[in-house]
């Protein structure tokens, strides 16, 4: 099944410059949106994954069913203002601005073998901000899988040694 058939273009979205790659005809098709879960939870099983944390919002989508899948936990990593309890934070640099993402302090614990998953890896951002909360915490990363990898952007550099998956990718 080629699943790139399942994934849409926007030029200029959300901001002139920018090619959109659009996930949701992905998720509208039962077959495909299992089969890129399949190929996922596939990578997770061979790191030994015991956890697995996504970011706030797709990061939820694929994140999610795989934990259910493995019948392991899945922690959010959200933005400023939305987690109840006490958190730990990373702020980061974006091309404009900057972000902030959280995760609820007592989410990980010591050596607890975690699995990153997010719809897409761009510059690296994200992905780099989740490693250090979870290392803060003591946690240790065993891989990051992603559905889609932008190889112009060279988010592969954020991630140095790490264990990197990607599903699909794009020059
Ligand atoms: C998108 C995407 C990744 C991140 C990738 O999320 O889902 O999390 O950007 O970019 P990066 O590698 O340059 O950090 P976004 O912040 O747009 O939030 P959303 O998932 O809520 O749409
Ligand atoms: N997140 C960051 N860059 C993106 C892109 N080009 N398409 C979809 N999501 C993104």
């Amino acid at each position: 099944m080629n699943l790139k058939n399942y994934i849409a273009e926007i030029q200029d979205f959300p901001i002139e410059g920018v090619l959109f790659r659009d996930i949701t005809p992905l998720m509208n098709d039962g077959e495909a949106f299992f089969e890129a879960t399949r190929r996922i939870q596939e990578f997770a099983e061979t790191c030994g994954a015991e956890i697995i944390v996504g970011p706030e919002s797709r990061g939820f989508i694929f994140g999610c069913p795989v934990a259910v899948n493995m019948k392991i936990g899945f922690v959010p990593v959200r933005k400023p203002g939305k987690l109840p309890r006490k958190t730990i934070s990373y702020k980061y640099d974006l091309e404009y601005g900057s972000n902030e993402l959280h995760m609820h302090a007592d989410s990980i614990k010591k050596g607890q073998k975690v699995l990153i998953v997010d719809d897409l890896l761009a510059t690296g951002g994200t992905v780099e901000a989740t490693i250090k909360l979870v290392e803060e915490m003591g946690g240790e990363v065993v891989g990051c899988a992603f559905l889609i990898e932008l190889l112009g952007l060279e988010g592969r550099k954020a991630l140095g040694n790490y264990n990197v998956f990607t599903v699909m990718s794009y020059e």
